[in-house]
C-alpha cells in the first residue's frame, strides 16, 4: 500500500503568499471598481534589462540554427555564467570561490528548499524568528521540525532565534548548548522579511559558533545587490572561516528581476565538510540527479548582469527599489509608525498600530486602503504586531500607498 509523506499533514493551513494572494483576489472580485495596490509579495514591477533582453534573443536565435542548438546543459551550470559570478561577486570582493564551488539553479526559494536533501533527518535546525518561511516549511516536510503547535505558531523540533525590537531585528548568537545547540543554522541578509542587516562582527560570532560546534550555516544572500552602506558585508566569505561552515544562497530575481525568468546559484566550498564528507560532492551528486540545469537563455540573460552595460542597467533597477523603499520608510515615520528596513533592503517592517494584530492590520490596509502587504505573523510567532511592505512596486503606486497611510 502506497503511504504519503504523512510530515505534510502536520503543515499548517497554506503558504504564506498563496494565502496573501487568495485574500487579495477574493476582495478584487467582490470589489472589482477598487484600485488595489500590492507591496506584498516581494515580486519584481520593472521590465528586464536591455542588456538581459537582448542575451535572450541571442539565445533564443542560437536555438533556433542547427549549428548553434543546444540540447541538455551542465546540471551545474555553463562556465560562462559560472567564471562571470567568481569573477564579479566574489574575486572582486577580495574573496576567492572556484567556478566549480558554484551551482546554478532556478531560484533560492528551490534551493533553500532543497538543500535539507544532503542533510540527515535527525539534524536539529535554527532559524531567525521572523522568517521566510521556506526554510521550515521544507523542514517540516523533511521531517525535521517536528509537531506544530497552533497556540505558539512553534515547531516544536526547531530552535526559533528571535528577532525582536531590543535586538532591532538582528538575533544574535543565543546560549544554544546541549538540546538546544543547533547542526544547521539559516541566516538571511539583508533579511527577508525585516530589511535588517548584519555587521562584520554579528556574522563573525555566527561563523565563530558554526565554527567551534560543527554546525553548518545555510546563509541567503538573495538581497544582497541591496547593501549600499560600505561596512556591511554582502557575502558570507567575507567573514574568515566561513569556506568551512557555510553555504550561500544567490539569485538573479530582486537584483536584475527574474522573478519570472528564473535563474539562481549555490555556493558550496570545497573545504567545507560535515564528518569528512564534502558537501560539495553530495550536492553536485543530488544536483545532477534530480536537476537538468537551468535553461541555456536563462543563464545567457544571467551572464549578462556581469557585463558593464548590464551591471549599469541592473543597478539602475535596484537603484529604483531602494528609492520606493527609502519613500515607504520614511513616510510611514512622519505618518507616526516605527519603521525597520528599507535601508540595504526592499523590505520595509513596520509596527501595526495599537493592539492590532498583523492580519488585523492586513485587513484594515486591505480594506480600508486598498492596500496588500503581508502579515509579520505570517514570518513567524516573532512576527506578530509586525508586517511587511516591499519597495517593488511601482514608483507611482508606492506614492499612492504611502499617501493614503498617511492620509488616515
Ligand atoms: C517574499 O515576498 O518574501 C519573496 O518574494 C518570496 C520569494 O522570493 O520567494
Amino acid at each position: 500500500m502506497a503511504r504519503i509523506n504523512d510530515n505534510f499533514l502536520k503543515l499548517p493551513g497554506s503558504y504564506l503568499f498563496s494565502e496573501v494572494g487568495k485574500r487579495r483576489r477574493a476582495y478584487i472580485e467582490a470589489h472589482p471598481e477598487a484600485e488595489v495596490i500590492s507591496l506584498g509579495i516581494g515580486d519584481v514591477t520593472l521590465p528586464l534589462t536591455p542588456t538581459a533582453v537582448e542575451a535572450l534573443k541571442r539565445g533564443a536565435d542560437e536555438m533556433s540554427r542547427a549549428e548553434t542548438f543546444r540540447g541538455y546543459g551542465p546540471e551545474q551550470g555553463y562556465a560562462f555564467l559560472r567564471e562571470a559570478i567568481a569573477a564579479v561577486d566574489y574575486a572582486e570582493r577580495g574573496i576567492s570561490i572556484d567556478p566549480d564551488e558554484i551551482f546554478i539553479s532556478d531560484g533560492s526559494k528551490s534551493d533553500t528548499g532543497n538543500i535539507g536533501d544532503i542533510f540527515a533527518a535527525e539534524n536539529k535546525v535554527a532559524v531567525c524568528d521572523p522568517v521566510y518561511p521556506v526554510y521550515v516549511d521544507t523542514n517540516a516536510m523533511a521531517g525535521r521540525a517536528g509537531s506544530y503547535d497552533p497556540a505558539t505558531g512553534k515547531w516544536d523540533n526547531l530552535i526559533y532565534v528571535p528577532g525582536t525590537a531590543d535586538n532591532d531585528f538582528v538575533p544574535g548568537v543565543p546560549d544554544l548548548r546541549g538540546k538546544n545547540a543547533p547542526d544547521l543554522i539559516y541566516l538571511c541578509f539583508p533579511n527577508n522579511p525585516t530589511g535588517t542587516v548584519a555587521t562584520k562582527a554579528q556574522l563573525k560570532a555566527w561563523v565563530d559558533y558554526a565554527l567551534e560546534n560543527d554546525a553548518v550555516i545555510l546563509f541567503d544572500g538573495a538581497y544582497e545587490a541591496y547593501i549600499t552602506d560600505p561596512e556591511i558585508p554582502h557575502s558570507i566569505y567575507e567573514i574568515p572561516g566561513a569556506d568551512e561552515c557555510a553555504i550561500e544562497f544567490r539569485s538573479f530575481s530582486k537584483n536584475a528581476g527574474f522573478t519570472g525568468l528564473r535563474c539562481s546559484f549555490t555556493v558550496i566550498p570545497k573545504k567545507l565538510k560535515v564528518g569528512g564528507v564534502s558537501l560539495n560532492a553530495l550536492w553536485n551528486r543530488r544536483h545532477s540527479t534530480k536537476f537538468n540545469g537551468t535553461p541555456y537563455i536563462v543563464q545567457l540573460a544571467a551572464a549578462s548582469v556581469y557585463t558593464p552595460e548590464g551591471r549599469a542597467q541592473t543597478q539602475a533597477l535596484v537603484d529604483h527599489y531602494l528609492v520606493n523603499a527609502g519613500i515607504i520608510r520614511s513616510g510611514l515615520a512622519e505618518a507616526g509608525y516605527k519603521v525597520w528596513g528599507g535601508v540595504n533592503s526592499p523590505y520595509v517592517w513596520l509596527k501595526t498600530p495599537g493592539n492590532m494584530s498583523s492580519w488585523e492590520f492586513f485587513d484594515y490596509l486591505l480594506n480600508e486602503l486598498n492596500i496588500v502587504g503581508t502579515p509579520g505573523s505570517g514570518f513567524g510567532p516573532a512576527g506578530a504586531g509586525y508586517f511587511r511592505l516591499t519597495g517593488f512596486g511601482s514608483r507611482e503606486n508606492t506614492i499612492k500607498a504611502v499617501e493614503r497611510i498617511k492620509g488616515r
